[in-house]
């Protein structure tokens, strides 16, 4: 059996990552892909429950440090329960944000070591490295306007104020200046359409 192909998809808030993510997945389904679509924080149930814990209240509830270990213990379960059986069951997976959100938020925004997120990376991810990551990338007033836009309330991290924003958009750059084997910017700007014409174009390169 052949294993599956791992794609992530990464930025900030409001950069319309999830509607990408169903348009992908219908696309590779049409080709005759098996795929797994999930998410992070969550994608297992046991994840799913940590998820709950860590987007909501206020912004001071959970200490960078907290936050980084609540996002890899969810990650440790969403990889043991679903990416990695569906993975060797040769499906594709699918997924709207993983390790590099952690990199980005608890990390460059948050102010956590990089050297320590790199253990645990290690310890809980371990080989099992998505193997494309696209990055949207928009101004943060934009984003943060489709994010209010989008309703549902602003979540623990929506309600962080445009410098943790900005701080963001910039950590995203590093994870991609550090990973330039897997990361591909997707410019989030424009339609949903033309947004989608160019998450394609990365993925055909690795397209059955
Ligand atoms: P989303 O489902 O709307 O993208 O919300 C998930 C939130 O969780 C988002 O604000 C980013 C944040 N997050 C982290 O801070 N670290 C992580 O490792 C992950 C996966 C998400």
């Amino acid at each position: 059996m052949t294993r599956g192909r791992f794609i992530t998809f990464e930025g900030g808030e409001g950069a319309g990552k999830s509607t990408q993510v169903g348009l992908l997945v219908d696309w590779l389904r049409d080709r005759g892909v098996s795929v797994v679509r999930t998410r992070e924080p969550g994608g297992s149930p046991g994840a799913e429950s940590i998820r709950d814990l860590v987007l909501n209240g206020p912004p001071e509830r959970w200490s960078p440090t907290t936050e980084l270990l609540l996002m890899y213990a969810a990650r440790a379960d969403h990889l043991e329960r679903t990416i990695r059986p569906a993975l060797a069951a040769g499906s594709w997976v699918v997924c709207d944000r993983f390790a590099d959100s952690s990199r980005a938020y608890q990390g460059f925004a948050g102010g956590i070591d990089t050297v320590f997120i790199e253990q645990l990376d290690t310890a809980v991810v371990g080989r099992d490295q998505p193997d494309l990551t696209l990055v949207f990338d928009l101004p943060v007033e934009v984003g943060l306007a489709r994010a209010l836009e989008r309703g549902g309330g602003e979540s623990r991290f929506e309600s962080k104020g445009a410098a943790f924003h900005q701080k963001l958009r910039e950590g995203f750059a590093c994870v991609v200046a550090d990973h330039p084997d897997r990361c591909r910017v997707i410019d989030a700007t424009g339609d949903v359409d033309a947004v989608f014409a160019r998450v394609r174009a990365a993925v055909e390169v690795i397209a059955p």
